[in-house]
């Protein structure tokens, strides 16, 4: 399903690239389990599958923790997003975000 048809950037490729990641095979399932809870809006490709949501996929992981620890603390607001946080311990979005951010992509300009 390819929702973003306009979208100046095409993803040709959303490979899941555990040889790239800093996590060891074992962390990476972990990963993948714990944000098995985020698929059904940002994808398990890492690709949005609702329209109001970010595509993550090869998001920086820097930023993936901010952004997550921000929601939890409610500095940065989004209903949704700040009830997905809060159930987030630092190990889980330390995990999610390794997952998200390791998800190789290819990008073609327009
Ligand atoms: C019910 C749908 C839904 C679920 C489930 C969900 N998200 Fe989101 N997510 C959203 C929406 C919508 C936004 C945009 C919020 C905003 O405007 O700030 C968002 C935004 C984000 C952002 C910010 C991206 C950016 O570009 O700034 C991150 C990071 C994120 N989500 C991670 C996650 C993670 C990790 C999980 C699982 C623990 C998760 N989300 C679960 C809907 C969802």
């Amino acid at each position: 399903m390819r929702r973003n048809k306009l979208a100046p950037v095409v993803l040709l490729a959303a490979v899941f690239a555990a040889a790239s990641s800093p996590l060891q095979a074992a962390d990476m399932a972990a990963a993948k389990g714990k944000a098995g809870q985020c698929f059904v809006c940002h994808g398990a490709d890492g690709l949005a599958k609702v329209p109001d949501a970010p595509n993550l996929a090869g998001q920086n992981e820097g930023y993936l923790i901010k952004a997550l620890k921000d929601y939890k603390s409610g500095k940065r607001e989004n209903e949704m997003m700040n009830a997905m946080a809060k159930n987030l311990s630092d190990q889980d979005i330390a995990l999610v975000a390794a997952y998200f951010s390791g998800i190789a992509i290819t990008v073609k300009a327009p």
